[in-house]
């Protein structure tokens, strides 16, 4: 197998903390499995910001398109929170979204049951619960022209714009559908196609998709319903595919099952493939650079370690070293370690980097 380059952007805030434990995690499995990986560090966001003035910097998105994979932290905080300035932190991910072509997102959101008292829902609800989101990332109204605010007849007005071609949800639907075909062959394919043109185009595609995969059960749900079904019977739901706002919305919703933030990855697929002949992707815990914590060891690194394992299973087409990676991260757990935000009775608290060598350890 060629050696595959995976560029490492730790980012902001607890960025470069979880993901230097992702990363010992990766060159523990290129030991252990024998996978030849080399890593290739460069700077995004608010430290790119720092040292170059870009969030964004050319030599950062040469690597990140000539990687086989990229593990990205976080980017963000309050030193560059100023809403007039140009350039911002969150433009570095726009940015690797655009440029990468990375059109689906995907949210895995298990409810491990050693953490299951620690969420808000009642356990029994969530004993269980293993969804996979698919959102659509690279379409919709966060893209849609025209965008803009501007002077009406009644006074100032502003508009944004849904647009959706056939190309665009056929792709993702697809990519989800042949997931569900690995998983328990169920896809719920949500929108508003009561009120919304561009939801029952989704609707008429996904039925034309799902006719080739006739062992797959396709089911629509309004996404107002949906919001509900989320808490009300989250272990209803396998695969859900989802266009770009309703997907940021419920997956952000659909994150509280979890517990914490700080344990939830996700990987976001381009069309292309890799030199291994794989997906390229970008993956990166779903949390944020929390200032609040940052720099002080007490960041959940499991969200992060995760991630890697989607590299992994998606970009690297390793399953074996994948599934050790999760099996890793729920011995852990199950031995009752637990970073500052999971903090549970009977338990005991660690800090970022001893969760980090708790993983190494169980991966062996
Ligand atoms: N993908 C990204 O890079 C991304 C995503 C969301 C927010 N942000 C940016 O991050 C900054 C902070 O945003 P926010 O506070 O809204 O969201 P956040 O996810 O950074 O933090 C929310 C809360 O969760 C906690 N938390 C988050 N991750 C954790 C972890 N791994 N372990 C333990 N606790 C964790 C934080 O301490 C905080 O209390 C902002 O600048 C925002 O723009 C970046």
């Amino acid at each position: 197998m060629p050696e595959a380059t995976i560029a490492i952007f730790p980012g902001d805030g607890i960025g470069p903390e979880v993901t230097a434990q992702a990363r010992a995690v990766l060159e523990r499995c290129a030991q252990r499995f024998a996978i030849p990986m080399r890593f290739i560090e460069a700077s995004v966001g608010g430290a790119a910001i720092d040292a170059t003035g870009t969030p964004l910097p050319a030599d950062s998105l040469s690597l990140a398109r000539d990687a086989d994979a990229v593990l990205l932290g976080a980017v963000g905080g309050p030193k560059w929170d100023d809403p007039r300035s140009e350039v911002r932190p969150e433009q570095a991910l726009l940015g690797l979204r655009r440029e990468l072509q990375l059109f689906a997102n995907l949210r895995p959101i298990q409810v491990s049951p050693s953490v299951v008292d620690a969420a808000p829902l009642r356990p029994e609800l969530l004993q269980g619960v293993d969804i996979l989101f698919v959102r659509e990332l690279t379409g919709g109204v966060y893209f849609g022209r025209p965008s803009e605010r501007r002077q009406g007849k009644a006074g100032r007005e502003a508009v944004d714009t849904v647009v959706y071609d056939e190309s665009e949800i056929l792709r993702v639907v697809d990519l989800a559908f042949s997931i569900a075909t690995q998983r328990r062959k169920r896809v719920t394919q949500v929108d508003k196609a009561n009120i919304l043109a561009t939801s029952r185009l989704w609707r008429e595609v996904t039925r034309e998709v799902a006719k080739g995969y006739p062992d797959v059960e396709l089911e629509d749900v309004l996404v107002d319903a949906m919001a509900m079904h989320l808490l009300r019977r989250p272990r209803d739901f396998d695969v859900v595919v989802t266009e770009n706002m309703f997907g940021d919305i419920l997956t952000d919703e659909a994150s509280v099952l979890s517990g914490s933030l700080g344990m939830l990855p996700s990987a976001s697929l381009g069309a292309g493939r890799n030199r291994l002949g794989h997906r390229a992707g970008l993956y990166e815990p779903i949390h944020g650079s929390a200032p609040d914590i940052a720099g002080r060891d007490l960041a959940n690194p499991l969200g992060s370690i995760s991630s890697a394992a989607m590299l992994l299973r998606h970009s690297l087409g390793n399953e074996e070293a994948a599934a050790a990676v999760e099996a890793a991260v729920s011995n852990v757990l199950e031995d009752g370690m637990r970073t500052a935000d999971l903090r549970q009775p009977d338990t005991r608290q660690v800090g970022c980097a001893e969760m980090g060598d708790a993983v190494l350890a169980r991966l062996g």
